[in-house]
């Protein structure tokens, strides 16, 4: 075994999911907090700039940086090295917020105990079981009134199809929260406010301590009671193996908030977590251990500044050590080269670095050769790994040049920026690029788009909302697009790679395709 063993095997990498609001920045900022990699919560920017509606370009540009230096993040805690994948929501919700979960190994799924599962976590969690990863779901803001916990435990199962293990459970809610059962150790962790931007303090009793009832009150001890007994009745087994293959989620409660329940849960969720987990490449798995360096772009960032058309490429380690100073072999564009200026972010400060190992994520510069999805390796070892997929755009315009003289730059810009991934273009079956339909994840690129194409290739284009909201890829190999039996709002159209696909204003309308069309496969990621 190489002597970099110790270095993957203590590396966790995840990515945090939640509708907004839920509390993942605050959670992540906390996970610092406790690593020690800040010493104060209410350091880590970008929450509150990224709230404010988009109105000029540089609001724009100040999110995309924002969202830059939020990509990932590395801290140490208890001897883990653990790599935090940020996954863009509000206005910046794009195709990346989905790419980036192909880099994580796990997610942190994290729910407003008022609110439940909302319609972004549906999304993103979706995504991640397309991989089957574990998923930890974190309950927060405990101390706020909540919902019933069994209800919401009940939700998560009912709404996302995922069976849940409550490893712990809340005392009380609201003012009255006070801290949570921890089932294994048959303890309560009880904690003590030292204001939110310090650790809480912890005292630990257990449950059959005759101190208990004094210290929670006779009534709490008593329901505590009572629902442990519905708990270890009603609820799944806890099985690792169905943890790790994302069919059971391990749950806890706290509140991020005023970091109760906080280290708990990083403790028990690392603890529970894998190491770095092997990919695929066409036919092997290729395991974090193995000899040589391997890694993928899973992202790319374009710099929105004219003068500097560079563009930041994020990648994934999936074997091996990377050194900066070794050259590495770019599989898609069959070249050697040594990657310039690697970096990483260790809480909020970015450092370039000179290794990295199998879980890390490294940004280097692109002059724009690497697309999503490429495979970087040592010289000389063989492996590629499987693409990215492409995610169903949601919103989608009508986008035409206003001068029709100017063509070419459309056609060029157009392409271009839907190769680097931040938009997808489709037409018309049968038609030219004179009009495009322009499909994304969320409406932020859609701006970023019309600023893009005025200011880098200098067209000016108008763009119309259409009224789809769902794409559908047809997976049958043959089909006659003409036989199918459609609703007539369903629209018929191809990606750059010539793939059909279907339009849809309404959930209605693809039932109905599928319903009348025997045999037609619809699907909603296309693998590239
Ligand atoms: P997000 O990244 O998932 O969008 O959520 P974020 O952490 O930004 O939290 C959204 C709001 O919820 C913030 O309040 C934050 O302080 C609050 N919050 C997060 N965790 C908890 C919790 O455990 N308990 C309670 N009571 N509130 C929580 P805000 O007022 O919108 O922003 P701010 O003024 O606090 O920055």
């Amino acid at each position: 075994m190489p002597d970099y063993k110790n270095e993957i095997t203590r590396r966790r990498t995840f990515a945090i999911i939640s509708h907004p609001d839920a509390g993942k920045t605050t959670l992540t900022e906390k996970f610092l907090l406790y690593g020690g990699a800040i010493t104060l919560a209410g350091m880590v920017k970008g929450k509150r700039n990224s709230r404010h509606a988009v109105s000029d370009w540089m609001e724009i540009e100040k999110q995309r940086g924002i969202s830059v230096t939020s990509s990932v993040m590395q801290f140490q805690y208890g001897g883990y090295c653990i790599n935090i994948l940020d996954t863009p929501g509000h206005q910046d919700f794009s195709e990346d917020t989905y790419r980036t979960l192909m880099a994580a190994d796990s997610a942190v799924m994290v729910i407003d105990a008022a609110k439940g599962v909302e319609a972004q976590t549906r999304k993103l969690f979706k995504v991640c079981r397309l991989r089957d990863i574990p998923i930890f779901t974190f309950i927060n803001k405990m101390d706020r009134e909540a919902r019933d916990p069994f209800e919401l435990c009940q939700e998560l199962e009912h709404e996302l199809g995922i069976d849940t293990y409550a490893v712990n459970w809340p005392i009380g809610c609201g003012k009255a929260f006070q801290g949570v059962y921890d089932r294994e150790r048959k303890r309560i962790i009880h904690f003590t406010s030292n204001g939110g931007s310090k650790a809480a303090t912890a005292t630990e009793i257990a449950l059959d301590d005759p101190a208990l009832a004094s210290l929670i009150g006779q009534g709490y001890r008593d329901q505590l009671n009572d629902e442990i007994e519905l708990l270890d009745g009603a609820s799944c087994e806890f099985d690792m193996d169905r943890v790790r293959h994302g069919q059971l989620s391990p749950v806890f409660f706290g509140s991020a908030l005023t970091n109760f329940g906080v280290e708990p849960f990083l403790e028990d969720f690392l603890r529970m977590t894998t190491s770095p987990l092997p990919r695929t490449a066409g036919e092997e798995l290729i395991d974090s251990f193995d000899d040589g360096f391997s890694a993928f772009v899973f992202k790319i960032q374009a710099n929105m500044n004219k003068a500097h058309r560079d563009r930041i490429a994020f990648m994934r380690v999936v074997s091996g050590k990377f050194e900066a100073d070794r050259e590495v072999y770019h599989v898609q564009g069959g070249k050697k080269l040594k990657l310039s200026r690697p970096q990483q972010l260790m809480a909020a400060e970015r450092e370039i670095i000179e290794e990295a190992y199998a879980g890390d994520i490294i940004g280097v510069f692109d002059p724009g050769i690497f697309s999503i999805g490429d495979t970087l390796c040592a010289p000389g070892k063989k492996v590629m790994f499987q693409g990215i997929p492409t995610f169903a755009p949601e919103l989608f315009s009508l986008v035409r040049q206003k001068d029709t003289m100017k063509r070419k730059q459309f056609v060029k810009g157009a392409t271009q920026i839907a190769q680097e991934g931040a938009i997808q273009i489709f037409q018309e079956v049968n038609s030219g690029m004179e009009e495009i339909i322009v499909g994304v994840v969320g409406t932020l690129q859609f701006d970023v788009f019309q600023y893009r194409m005025e200011n880098e290739y200098n067209v000016d284009i108008a763009m119309s909302t259409l009224p789809y909201s769902f794409i559908r890829w047809i997976d049958n190999e043959e089909i006659d697009l003409k036989t199918l039996n459609l609703t007539s709002d369903t629209k018929k159209v191809q990606d750059m790679k010539g793939r059909y696909l279907l339009l849809f204003s309404n959930q209605w309308s693809i039932n109905w395709a599928l319903e009348h069309n025997e045999g037609l496969l619809l699907s909603e990621f296309s693998q590239q």
